[in-house]
């Protein structure tokens, strides 16, 4: 199969899809559909090739490294004990993730927590629990925080987010580096220094260093290297300024992966190399210590993992203004369980699953069974003019910001996660029940 499907695919003599050695018309039947699958080997491959090439590319200097998982991109009690077994550590976005990576044993001391909002009782539960850094939003946050470390008498481990003004990433709502949104502190404006000096100064804080994350599906490894830059001068400019080279750098994660054939992405080993000579190019200008770095992929370890399992039901033909015909494809699932296409105009491409075709394919559209015609999954893709109802449709690259994105609009239910491996298949998260949806609503 081409590089967009995870390493384990492939077709099976009668033409179904085969993951981690199980046949995809056994998955279905087997957990029904819609269905998350996770190639097992694969998303840990691609945990160890970060872990690993960033420690090759650092190790050439003699400097540390650390992976942290963005597990907002899908976090599951059992991929966070992945995680702990491959030696990476985890990214934690709010209290719910905190929960679910302590579940996975994951443990505390390796989680970083993040969020521009965090609430005292988030704060308080990572200091409890002994959370090994928290990234710290905001001037109010670090006097929250002090406050609470100086109540349950601890020192809490902080980092700082920084806005570099690095713009950089696919669509506006996930680039994060620029002046004009709601994260971080300004390295312009002198809010991430001032930042530094109250976490310094803070007697119950310790500050780690500073962190930044400049976007989502960043394909430029010119942006790696200008955030780079740019927090290696912050850096030595709070050492010469305050006397303090705090140890830790972090950069955030945002690598760009394939959705489509006609994408590229930004490989671990290009990225590992290319922050490396970034920051010894740094180092090298302004003096001082190499940092201790650390990184957050999210989408570039679960994305291409991951693929979505769907049942076609209605196949229409419909008339374009221009003559031409598009096939609509329309499957059991849709925008609750792919919140990227309608979000940020995000592509797809999708196979049949179930058997092959020898028909000549037309132009399609994939689209879900919800009351919206925004609702689409992949907007343009070629399938063939045989696809039928009852047949299994994959879409591939969907492991990264969709279960987690789900929702149940329509009143329809979230599908189940599994992963597979060699011929075995384990549930992740189970499919939503009608009970589960009755039982939240309150009958009259
Ligand atoms: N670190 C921080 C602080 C982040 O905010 C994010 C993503 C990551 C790491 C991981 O970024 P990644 O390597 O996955 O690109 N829902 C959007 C993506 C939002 C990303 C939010 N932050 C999407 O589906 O494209």
């Amino acid at each position: 199969m081409t590089d967009v499907w995870s390493q384990t695919v492939e077709r099976g003599d009668d033409g179904c899809l085969i993951v981690g050695g199980v046949d995809v018309r056994e998955l279905a039947g087997v957990f029904g559909t819609p269905l998350y699958v996770i190639d097992e080997a694969d998303m840990r491959a691609r945990a160890c090739a970060f872990r690993d090439h960033f420690a090759a590319a650092f190790g050439r200097h003699h400097a540390k490294v650390d992976v942290y998982y963005a597990g907002k991109a899908f976090l599951s009690s059992r991929v966070a004990s992945w995680m702990f077994h491959d030696d990476l550590n985890l990214d934690v976005a709010s209290g719910g993730e905190l929960e679910i990576a302590l579940r996975g044993g994951m443990p505390a001391k390796r989680l970083g927590l993040h969020g521009n909002n965090k609430s005292d009782a988030e704060l308080r539960r990572a200091l409890e629990v002994g959370v090994g850094r928290i990234i710290v939003d905001s001037s109010t946050e670090i006097g929250v925080l002090d406050q609470i470390a100086h109540e349950l008498g601890v020192v809490a481990p902080v980092l700082v987010r920084v806005t570099t003004g690095v713009h950089a990433g696919g669509h506006e709502y996930i680039a994060t580096s620029h002046e004009d949104q709601k994260f971080g502190l300004s390295l312009a404006t002198g809010a991430a220094f001032e930042a530094l000096l109250e976490c310094h100064d803070a007697a119950n804080l310790k500050l780690l260093g500073i962190h930044t994350h400049i976007g989502s599906q960043i394909l430029s490894l010119e942006a790696f290297q200008a955030s780079a830059e740019r927090m290696l001068g912050l850096r030595a400019a709070f050492a010469t300024e305050v006397g303090f080279e705090f140890p830790e750098v972090d950069l955030g994660g945002g690598y760009a992966i394939r959705y489509t054939g006609g994408d590229e992405g930004l490989s671990a080993h290009d990225a590992a190399f290319g922050i490396a000579d970034a920051v010894a190019a740094a180092v090298e200008k302004t003096g001082g210590n190499w940092p201790r770095l650390s990184i957050e992929p999210g989408r570039a370890i679960a994305g291409p993992a991951g693929m979505t399992l769907y049942r076609v039901g209605v196949v229409k033909q419909v008339l374009l203004d221009d003559g031409g015909r598009r096939q609509y494809v329309a499957v059991d699932g849709g925008m609750s369980d792919n919140m990227r296409t309608i979000t940020y105009g995000a592509e797809y491409t999708a196979a049949i699953a179930s058997r092959e075709s020898e028909v000549e394919p037309v132009l399609s559209r994939v689209v879900g069974k919800h009351c919206e015609s925004g609702d689409i999954v992949v907007r343009d893709v070629d399938l063939p003019s045989d696809i039928a109802r009852g047949d299994l449709l994959a879409v591939p690259a969907t492991g990264a910001y969709g279960r987690v994105m789900s929702h149940n609009y329509n009143a329809v239910l979230r599908p189940a996660v599994v992963s597979v491996r060699d011929g075995e298949s384990v549930v992740h998260i189970r499919r939503d029940t009608l009970e589960d949806l009755l039982s939240l609503d309150i009958a009259p």
